[in-house]
């Protein structure tokens, strides 16, 4: 059969897994999101006591991580060494981490090809900073999705809200801008445009909205 492959990247906050999950959805597509593959090994290594900076350690240790992911319902599980860790990597903290952790070439080469195998067996909607540009280069549909950075902050502090957190919208601004600029600025990877990519604003639009956008562009060029 077939295979499809969707790429959505863009900055942290801007809704790519909300829209990758409705769109996923309604193309019958798996929904791959491998910023938790990011945080799941962030978590390995704050575990572990080991930090970004300590590359020998980072390098050493890495062998031992397993990533491994699964869906239930639709929903993406991450295991870490066989445990269940898709409740605690949702937090700031994990995220500006993993962010941390993202620039060595080690990390991202051992989840790339993690990536790459699980898009090559299936059709996938898959979100991240570098997967129209590195991960899947040959994906049909490529979408950089960017929201302007207040309405992104906003957006993160309801969902905290809504989930109990407490939090400062001040605070999130200022980290989502330092990760932003994190992201952009490795040199490994960055977050950044592929050429062929299709911008899309959301910071007007609702997540229903984009997801409908990128189900009527796959039908279009995948003659589903
Ligand atoms: O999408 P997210 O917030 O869950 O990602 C957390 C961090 O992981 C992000 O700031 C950078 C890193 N990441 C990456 O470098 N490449 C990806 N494809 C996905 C995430």
């Amino acid at each position: 059969m077939k295979v499809y492959n969707v790429a959505i990247d863009g900055p942290a906050g801007a809704g790519k897994s909300t829209v990758a999950r409705m769109a996923a959805k309604e193309l019958g597509f798996v929904y791959v999101d491998t910023g938790a593959m990011y945080r799941a090994l962030a978590l390995a290594f704050f575990r572990r006591g080991i930090k970004p900076e300590e590359k020998e350690r980072v390098l050493e240790v890495l062998p031992e991580f397993n990533v491994n992911i699964a869906y239930q319902d639709g929903e993406q599980i991450v295991f870490l060494n066989g445990e269940d860790v898709t409740s605690l990597l949702r937090t700031q903290e994990i995220g500006n981490l993993a962010s941390d952790f993202a620039p060595l070439a080690p990390v991202r080469k051992k989840l790339r090809s993690l990536q790459q195998e699980l898009a090559a067996r299936t059709s996938v909607v898959m979100d991240g900073r570098d997967i129209g540009t590195i991960v899947l280069p040959e994906a049909e549909v490529k979408i950089f999705l960017t929201a302007d950075a207040k309405v992104r902050a906003t957006r993160r502090f309801k969902e905290l809200c809504e989930r109990g957190v407490s939090c400062d919208e001040g605070e999130i601004l200022k980290e989502i801008l330092a990760r932003d600029l994190q992201d952009e600025q490795r040199e490994n990877s960055p977050l950044t445009r592929a050429e062929d990519a299709i911008l899309v604003d959301a910071s007007s639009l609702s997540a229903k909205e984009v997801a409908e956008k990128i189900v009527e562009l796959v039908k279009e060029r995948c003659a589903l």
